[in-house]
C-alpha cells in the first residue's frame, strides 16, 4: 500500500460512529491504523444493529463535542496522535435553524467543535508532525435553502482549515478538508428516501449516483497520506460534479 499505509498510526475520527465517518474509520483500520471514533451515544453497544455504525474494530468514546467543556475533559484516545479527522456534523430541519436554539446548536457542533477538538489535539500533532482533516460540505461553498447555520458553518470549516493550515504548517502540522456533495446517511435520509428529492438531487449530480462513505475515505486517505505532503490549508471537493 506503500504512501497509503497507516501502519502503527494513531487516528482520531470524530462523528466516526456513523456514515461518512464510520467509512473513513474503517478505511484508516483496513490500511493497519489503530481508530478511535467519537460519536454522540454513551456506549459502544448503543449502536449495535444499526445501519450505518459498524464499530468493529475500532475504539470508541462518547463525547458532545457541542459542549467545549466535554471536549477538554473527554479521555484521551490514545498516547500521542498522528491523523485528526472532524466528521462529525448536524443540521436541523424544518426552518429551526433561524432560530436561536437552532442556530446555536448546529454552529456550536459544526463549527466551534472543530477549533476546540484542534485546540485540544495541537500539542500531540506537532509532536508527531501530523495532519487534520475536516469534512466540510458544498454547502459552504453556496447557499442553502433552508438552512442558514448548516451553510455558515460549513463555510467556516473551510475558512478554518485555511487559516489553521496556515498557522500550524511551520511545526509540522498540515490541515486539509474535504467538501462531500450529496452522501446516502442518516443526516440526509430526508433527501435521499423522499423519490422526488432524491431524483431531483441525481438529476444535478454529473457522475449520476450519489457518493458513498467509500468514496469520501478516499479522499481523506490521500489528503493525510505523504503523497499529500506538500497541500496545505486545502479543501478537496468531492462531490460528483454536483457543484459544478
Ligand atoms: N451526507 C452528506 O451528503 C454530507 C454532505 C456534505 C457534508 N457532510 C458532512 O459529513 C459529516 C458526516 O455526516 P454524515 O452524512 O456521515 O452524517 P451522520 O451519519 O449523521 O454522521 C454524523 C456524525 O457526527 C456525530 N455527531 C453529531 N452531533 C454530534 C455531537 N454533538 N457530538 C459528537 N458527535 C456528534 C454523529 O454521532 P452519532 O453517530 O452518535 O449520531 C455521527 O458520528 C458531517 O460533517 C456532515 O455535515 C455530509
Amino acid at each position: 500500500m506503500g504512501d497509503t499505509d497507516f501502519t502503527g498510526q494513531r487516528v482520531l475520527v470524530v462523528g466516526g460512529s456513523s456514515g461518512i465517518g464510520n467509512g473513513i474509520a474503517h478505511a484508516f483500520k483496513a490500511r493497519g491504523a489503530t481508530v478511535c471514533v467519537w460519536g454522540t451515544r454513551a456506549a459502544r453497544e448503543d449502536y449495535a444493529g444499526l445501519q450505518g455504525s459498524d464499530l468493529s474494530g475500532l475504539a470508541y468514546a462518547g463525547v458532545d463535542v457541542g459542549d467545549p467543556d466535554a471536549i477538554d475533559a473527554a479521555p484521551a484516545p490514545f498516547d500521542g496522535l498522528d491523523v485528526l479527522i472532524l466528521c462529525q456534523g448536524t443540521v436541523v430541519y424544518n426552518r429551526g435553524e433561524f432560530e436561536r436554539k437552532g442556530w446555536d446548536h448546529v454552529m456550536a457542533v459544526n463549527l466551534d467543535s472543530l477549533m476546540h477538538i484542534c485546540r485540544r489535539f495541537k500539542p500531540d500533532l506537532a509532536a508527531s508532525r501530523g495532519s487534520v482533516v475536516i469534512v466540510s460540505s458544498i454547502s459552504g461553498l453556496k447557499a442553502n435553502r433552508g438552512n442558514p447555520a448548516y451553510a455558515a458553518s460549513k463555510a467556516g470549516a473551510i475558512s478554518l482549515t485555511r487559516t489553521l493550515g496556515q498557522a500550524w504548517a511551520g511545526e509540522g502540522i498540515r490541515v486539509n478538508g474535504l467538501a462531500p456533495g450529496l452522501v446516502d446517511t442518516k443526516l440526509t435520509k430526508v433527501t435521499t428516501e423522499h423519490p422526488k428529492r432524491r431524483e431531483g438531487a441525481l438529476a444535478a449530480i454529473p457522475s449520476g449516483r450519489l457518493g458513498t462513505p467509500a468514496d469520501m475515505a478516499g479522499a481523506a486517505l490521500f489528503l493525510a497520506s505523504p503523497l499529500a505532503a506538500y497541500v496545505n490549508g486545502h479543501t478537496l471537493v468531492v462531490d460528483g460534479g454536483m457543484s459544478l
